[in-house]
């Protein structure tokens, strides 16, 4: 009896000493300009450890770390992984610097780096699709359309984050590859596998409150996932962050809920800008709202659905506002107990209740300071004709201190650039070529790998400095290839999507990332072959065929005959009926006669 109770205490002290586990979660909201609200979900967990050269097909166990990530790294050889799907726009002038410093955030459509360790690049190569082939089954993307002709080795930007043990303890040599689609759509498919990777698998804690459609809805949004590989002198684990950022625009959402179809706004409900002239047919609507009162339910269509309690830390969600305009409000059937943490207003959940949380401001124009990026980018596509154009990227440094810039642009092999062809104008007044002096000043290192036809992408990084409060423009030259009929997509008149451009800005001294940010996809079109010809081409064969056939088989069957013999004809066809009707009654009247 006595070594009975004895047990099942045991069990319950393992259970419960079992019961935390290396996961944490946080949630903040920042409301930004224009009634836009930026809600951050950051995850992060650790797996337990394991030694890095397993004997291929040993168990390994992961503690909370998904056992569906484990084996593909084990098997691939995968130190590093890093993995982003973005969707939407997003607008520096209104939204302020990238959250977490753009580190979290990729380019439009979906982005993978990784670092594996191989003997030679072949396989290396080989792990990389092993990879992609794998990640995209278990994230519904199209990764398994990354091959060689999309591949690319970046030297300067996307730096290993992992610390593994020295270097030299190391069996092989690491190697980091990247790829972009800036074609694939991100939508509800991803995020399911992205919520189920977490061991709270979006039922419980601030992952509850993740649903597609209000997720996808957004202005702009971006997952992540980040693996990296730590090493002690025991053994390693891995460590992963996973985050969502998403920018809703919260009138528009509130909208959506009253009215799931959009319609016009009905009279009575118009506000009208009165410093114009209104009345009952005319009517300039103010541009905002200046206060909104909305809750998670409203935004989210759900509440908080507890903490998640197998962390060994609380749950916790921020606001970071300007507390003069706006306040915050909890409602749970428990006691929340809002703090102050670096001047965010701030809670934890420890519990399984419902949390909502009310925002309510009397102006929402008075924000929580906004830094501003240190860097504005953007590029398009210039010189449009069928068999060449151009790349230009537009730089402003609006900060007091010159900047230090990488520029990594990886383009499709049909696009070949001409790296003579570079020009650099500054303020829009002095243009520099390559022979000016002042192009070395502004210009300060090139890496580029020219494109192979069909197997390799070209691949360019620019150590580019900006002068303080100075406006630069980077021009590039390309000529269009053409493409082979089966290589075009299946809407070839689409055009092309070229990946975003990457722009890192380094710190003075240490040559650190501090801060980095993706241009939108460049839309280019090629020369693009008529794919309904072979269908005309059959229709109006076909068609021919036909007439042709026709005219021909009559020719064959019918005889042409003029009238009268027509006549004739069935005149002595219808004297040879009567003869021969004459004929058998005849012959019947003789049956009778005998
Ligand atoms: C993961 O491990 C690192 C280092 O061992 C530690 O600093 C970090 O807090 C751990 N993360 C979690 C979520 O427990
Ligand atoms: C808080 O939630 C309760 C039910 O859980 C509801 O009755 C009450 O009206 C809510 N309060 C506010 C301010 O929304
Ligand atoms: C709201 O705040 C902004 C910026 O502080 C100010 O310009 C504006 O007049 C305020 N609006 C109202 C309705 O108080
Ligand atoms: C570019 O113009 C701005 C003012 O418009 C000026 O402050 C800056 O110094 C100029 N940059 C250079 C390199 O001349």
């Amino acid at each position: 009896m006595n070594s009975a109770v004895l047990v099942v205490l045991l069990l319950v002290r393992l259970c419960s000493a079992t019961l935390s586990y290396p996961f944490e979660e946080s949630l903040e909201f920042k409301p930004l300009k224009s009634n836009n609200l930026l809600a951050s979900f950051n995850f992060k967990l650790n797996s337990s450890e394991f030694q890095l050269y397993q004997p291929k097909g040993e168990t390994l166990h992961y503690s909370v770390f998904s056992k569906l990530l484990g084996p593909i790294l084990q098997e691939t050889n995968t130190r590093e992984l890093h993995l982003r799907f973005s969707q939407g726009w997003y607008d520096a002038e209104v939204y302020g610097e990238l959250p977490a410093k753009g580190g979290q955030s990729g380019g439009t459509g979906v982005e993978l780096w990784s670092v594996i360790e191989g003997t030679d690049d072949e396989s290396v190569f080989h792990d990389w699709i092993r990879l992609v082939n794998s990640l995209s089954g278990l994230f519904c993307a199209s990764l398994n359309f990354i091959d060689s002709d999309s591949t690319t080795y970046p030297v300067t930007v996307f730096q290993p984050k992992s610390q593994l043990l020295q270097q030299n303890s190391l069996e092989n040599d690491l190697y980091l590859l990247r790829s972009a689609l800036p074609r694939e759509p991100v939508c509800t498919e991803n995020l399911t596998p992205f919520l189920k990777l977490l061991p709270t698998k979006g039922k419980a804690g601030i992952s509850s409150l993740l649903t597609g459609h209000k997720v996808f809805n957004s202005q702009w949004s971006s997952m992540s996932i980040d693996i990296t590989t730590h090493c002690s002198e025991t053994g390693c684990h891995y460590e992963m962050d996973q985050s969502i950022k998403l920018i809703l625009n919260v009138p528009l959402a509130l909208e959506r809920n009253e009215m799931p179809i959009p319609k016009p706004t009905p009279g009575s409900k118009l506000k009208c800008d009165p410093s114009k002239f209104f009345d009952a047919y005319h009517c300039f609507p103010l541009d905002e709202v200046s206060e909104l009162d909305y809750s998670l339910l409203d935004l989210f269509g759900k509440q908080i659905q507890g903490g998640a309690l197998i962390s060994n830390t609380p749950t916790k969600v921020c606001a970071d506002i300007n507390k003069k305009a706006w306040n915050i409000d909890v409602n749970s059937s428990t006691n929340v107990d809002l703090h102050d943490e670096n001047g965010k207003t701030c809670f934890t959940i420890t519990d399984s209740e419902n949390y909502n949380i009310h925002f309510k401001s009397s102006n929402t124009s008075e924000i929580a300071p906004l830094p501003a990026p240190p860097i504005y980018a953007s590029r398009s596509l210039s010189g449009y004709s069928q068999d060449s154009g151009g790349f230009r990227i537009d730089l402003t440094n609006p900060t007091d201190e010159d900047s230090k810039i990488i520029i990594f642009e990886s383009t499709p092999w049909f696009v070949r650039i001409y790296l003579h062809t570079l020009t650099i104008t500054v303020n829009s007044t002095n243009t520099y070529t390559v022979d000016d002096p002042e192009f070395d000043t502004l210009l300060n290192g090139i890496i580029y790998n020219p494109a192979i036809d069909r197997k390799k992408p070209s691949h360019l990084e620019l150590l580019v400095t900006i002068p303080a409060h100075t406006k630069v423009k980077l021009a590039l030259q390309f000529d269009k290839s053409m493409l082979l009929y089966a290589e075009y997509p299946p809407d070839a008149n689409h055009g092309f999507e070229i990946e975003p451009a990457v722009i890192s800005v380094l710190d003075k001294d240490t040559n650190d990332v501090v801060y980095q940010m993706r241009t939108t996809t460049a839309l280019l079109t090629l020369p693009t072959p008529d794919f309904s010809m072979p269908y005309n081409v059959i229709i109006l064969t076909s068609t021919v065929m036909s007439l042709a056939f026709g005219a021909i088989f009559n020719l064959l069957i019918k005889r042409t005959v003029t009238e009268e013999e027509a006549e004739r004809k069935a005149k002595s066809a219808s004297s040879k009926i009567r003869d021969r009707l004459k004929q058998r009654v005849q012959s019947v009247k003789n049956v009778f006669k005998r």
